[in-house]
């Protein structure tokens, strides 16, 4: 039991760590979080769930989406909104977001524009939500033309990190947050990044408290001291990420955000040993690591120049060269180092002839 503060000024909260789902009501009557309280989930997440926030907080309206990151968007958003009105939901009363990353982003933007902006409560249910989407504020929907184009940054009341509710995701998302976590490990701490190397596969959910934890505390300072982007410290979380998400993007069927990710973050580390950066270990070290967890970790069919086209119309870019975060060592990285297009080309295809 264990509780993190988020210092952001007027926007500061609290992260309850490790607390249990049915405890919500007991921390709510000791705060001030208006008179109504909605319920936003998807149906998976509610069928499993719903029924312990509302035994714990009585009087609540539920609002239940489809699952799937197709519901990012407008039209329902719009539904939302309407139902919110429905409810005669006011500027004091609260939704709480029950559910994983899809949830929060929706329902984060939605609790930020419905009359100027309401409270909200985070109760993330997958791992990639726990150590990731539901902290920093970033709230958004998708557009026709990209993921996360509209959006705003708004925090919640507080967050509720429930680790039970992991025993019932399904291990191809529980990936997705592994993916992310040993990125913390290559940007910041080693020490979770050599836990997931000591562990078998399996015994994952018995190291879940102490990896969240720390991945939290990880994202919680960076925040803190960039909590709108505007500073370029949160860039050191795109480790991984410029070249996964370009992998990411170029075929958004076949590839999951967490194995595009591991795609990215085994690619970045060969261009650090290739530029000199780091050690040849470093880059064969994450890719083991990806590969016991059941992320993908072989480059045979990805198709670099068509990758490197979609890396190119991603934000990430500063003028023809390609800015990346590539690791020194396990636990430290370099933040902005530019390479001209040519070169990434030239590093990642020698990376497909690579035995091991
Ligand atoms: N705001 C941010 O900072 C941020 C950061 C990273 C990712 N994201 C966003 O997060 C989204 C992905 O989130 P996600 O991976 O959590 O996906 P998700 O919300 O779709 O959840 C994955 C699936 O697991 C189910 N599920 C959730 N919790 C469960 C549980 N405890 N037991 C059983 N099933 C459960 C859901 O119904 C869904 O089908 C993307 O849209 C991404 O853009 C946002
Ligand atoms: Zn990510």
């Amino acid at each position: 039991m264990e509780k993190i503060k988020v210092n952001l000024g007027e926007n500061s909260h609290y992260i309850y760590i490790g607390r249990r789902i049915e405890e919500i009501g007991e921390i709510i009557r000791n705060g001030e979080f208006g008179e109504k309280f909605v319920i936003l989930s998807d149906f998976n997440v509610y069928s499993i769930y719903g029924e312990k926030i509302k035994k714990s907080i009585g009087n609540v309206r539920e609002i239940i989406i489809q699952p799937g990151e197709r519901q990012k968007n407008f039209k329902t958003v719009l539904r939302i909104i309407n139902k919110l009105a429905e409810f005669k939901i006011n500027r004091e009363d609260t939704v709480i977001n029950l559910g994983g990353g899809i949830i929060n982003d929706i329902g984060g933007f939605v609790s930020s524009i419905y009359k100027r902006g309401i409270n909200y409560i985070s109760i993330p249910t997958t791992l990639l939500a726990q150590v990731d989407a539901s902290i920093g504020g970033k709230t958004g929907i998708n557009l026709p033309f990209g993921k996360n184009l509209v959006g705003t940054f708004y925090q919640p009341t507080f967050i509720l990190i429930d680790f039970q509710t992991l025993l019932t995701l399904p291990y191809r998302e529980t990936k997705q947050g592994i993916a992310e976590i040993i990125k913390y490990g290559v940007i910041k701490n080693e020490k979770i990044f050599e836990k997931l190397e000591r562990i078998k596969k399996d015994e994952i959910n018995e190291n879940l408290e102490f990896l969240i934890k720390e991945s939290i505390k990880i994202k919680v300072d960076i925040v803190e001291k960039d909590e709108k982007e505007r500073k370029g410290i949160r860039e050191i979380l795109n480790f991984g990420h410029t070249l996964g998400h370009g992998i990411e993007i170029s075929d958004i069927k076949n590839f999951s955000h967490g194995d595009s990710v591991c795609l990215g973050m085994i690619g970045e580390s060969y261009i650090g040993y290739k530029k000199g950066l780091c050690s040849r270990e470093v880059y064969l070290r994450i890719k083991e690591l990806g590969k016991k967890f059941r992320l993908l970790n072989s480059f045979e069919k990805i198709n670099f120049e068509r990758i490197i086209d979609f890396m190119k119309h991603d934000k990430k870019i500063k003028k023809e060269k390609v800015r990346f975060v590539l690791p020194e060592r396990i636990g430290k990285v370099k933040i902005g180092v530019e390479i001209e297009d040519k070169e990434i080309l030239k590093i990642l295809k020698e990376i497909k002839n690579e035995k091991t």
